[in-house]
């Protein structure tokens, strides 16, 4: 790191902290209509951001949440031009009564700051403002043209924002995609994404008769919705683990050899990762290992359910219906508009007779992988081995970023998955974290890496 740049860091550090304390403050929660003005204020508190920083803002309204839109393009149309996303909002806080320290209000203990969204994602989304306003507040420009693209529906499935990356691709053209919304394989361990699964998210309604029913003067004559929704869900899988939806397969690419061999090279204790999720014995699909299910392999689950009597005792009744929600990640290539399909006539083909069976798609995205050549990830390796002091892994992920997918298909530009968070972090659960050293030297890597970039 060039010394002005570290010095800057060094002597803002206190402010940059402040500053990303209130945006943990703000709880924009996406799912909530209760807090949907919370979650503009969320917007609207980083569109001031990337102001001061020095960039030309706005906040854009969508059919949801605002979308916030920043650029800088005093590179000149010479230089490469990088595109930075993340998301301001995060997942609801609940349940609040596990939280050791408030949710919205952003506590440090063990170097490690504790907040909801703390990591995923306004963390790092921020230390990338903070990376961009260190070059602009110390050398009065940057390397590269810059475009930051925030949006406040990630943690619903991003719904809106594949229309407005089609609409304004003119605008958003781009050589380059950055995304910090991810984790490091282990601490002190930089780490490059390779791949993301993609989403289809279903609800499974099952209605039965009219209204909930005695089930001694009904059960028996009478079909029960929740037992119809069980014998439903129970059809997703074999009894080996494997999906048995008809066609589910059928567009799934076996990995490269060399990226799995890659893979396999990883130090990854199966064990340790059993005792962490504090389960009794691991399950999935044979044939894989773990790390191989969670990146490489396709699911079906079931998030949640719901029907007839879950309170206190017993109720003898036969619930007049039932709900699943349930999401299969994807992996390239599969497409979700094709699992729609196809989930809508597994169901239609296993649906008992005596229920209304109804499947609604609620959102989706598709699969990404990377082909992590160029220059842009030559930047990356030496931008992220000389903060970290240590050479990057390339790493895959379970998880999903919808729009991904869109960025390389829309914008036709590589995608750089580099992520600062770390295992057990919490995301989407109680005491959420972020590693202070994590968010310093990620900050630092990525002020970094547009000077390498630059250089291309
Ligand atoms: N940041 C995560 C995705 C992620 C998780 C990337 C772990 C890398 C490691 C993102 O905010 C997220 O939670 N995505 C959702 C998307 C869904 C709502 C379509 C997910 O994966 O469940
Ligand atoms: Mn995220
Ligand atoms: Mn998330």
């Amino acid at each position: 790191m060039f010394t002005d740049l570290a010095a800057y860091f060094d002597a803002n550090a206190t402010r940059i902290r402040d500053e990303l304390f209130d945006f943990l403050r703000i709880p924009s929660v996406s799912a909530r209509s209760e807090h949907d003005a919370d979650t503009r204020r969320a917007a609207e508190w980083l569109r001031g951001s990337l102001d001061q920083a020095g960039l030309r803002t706005e906040v854009i309204d969508t059919a949801g949440h605002p979308i916030v839109l920043a650029e800088w393009r005093g590179a000149g149309r010479g230089r490469p031009t990088v595109l930075i996303y993340g998301h301001y909002d995060v997942q609801p806080a609940e349940p609040l009564d596990l939280w050791d320290s408030p949710a919205f209000e952003p506590t440090v203990r063990d170097g490690r700051i504790y907040a909801r969204g703390s990591v995923d994602d306004k963390g790092q989304l921020f230390l990338h403002v903070k990376a961009l306003e260190a070059h602009l507040k110390v050398r009065g420009t940057l390397p590269v043209n810059v475009i930051v693209l925030a949006e406040g529906e990630e943690e619903v499935g991003s719904v809106n924002l594949e229309a407005f990356v089609r609409e304004h691709a003119t605008r958003l053209a781009c050589d380059a995609v950055v995304i910090s919304d991810s984790t490091m394989f282990a601490p002190g361990q930089p780490s490059i994404l390779s791949s993301l699964r993609g989403m289809a998210y279903f609800q499974i309604d099952v209605q039965g008769p009219s209204g909930d029913l005695h089930s001694g003067m009904y059960g028996g004559a009478v079909v029960n919705p929740a037992m119809a929704l069980a014998r439903i869900l129970a059809t997703f899988h074999d009894d080996t683990g494997r999906i048995a939806i008809d066609g589910f397969y059928d567009a799934v690419q076996a990995w490269p050899d060399a990226v799995r061999s890659q893979m396999r090279g990883l130090p990854f204790d199966e064990e340790h990762f059993r005792d962490e999720v504090g389960a009794t014995a691991l399950g999935g699909e044979p044939g894989y290992t773990v790390l191989e299910r969670l990146w490489t392999r396709p699911t079906c689950e079931v998030n949640g359910l719901l029907s007839g009597y879950t309170g206190e005792g017993a109720k003898t009744v036969l619930p007049a219906k039932a709900m699943a929600k349930v999401s299969c990640r994807l992996v390239p290539d599969q497409d979700p508009q094709e699992i729609e399909r196809l989930m809508h006539a597994h169901v239609a083909r296993v649906a008992p007779a005596g229920v209304t069976v109804t499947v609604q798609h609620l959102h989706g995205g598709r699969p990404w992988r990377a082909d992590l050549e160029g220059p842009l990830f030559d930047a990356a390796r030496r931008a992220l081995a000389e903060a970290f002091g240590k050479e990057p892994v390339i790493v895959g992920e379970g998880g999903s970023i919808p729009v991904v997918g869109d960025f390389q298909s829309i914008l036709g530009a590589p995608v750089l998955l580099v992520g600062f968070g770390l295992p057990g972090e919490n995301a989407h659960a109680p005491n959420e974290w972020i590693s202070v050293e994590n968010f310093e030297t990620g900050m630092r890597a990525m002020a970094r890496l547009y000077e390498e970039y630059g250089k291309s």
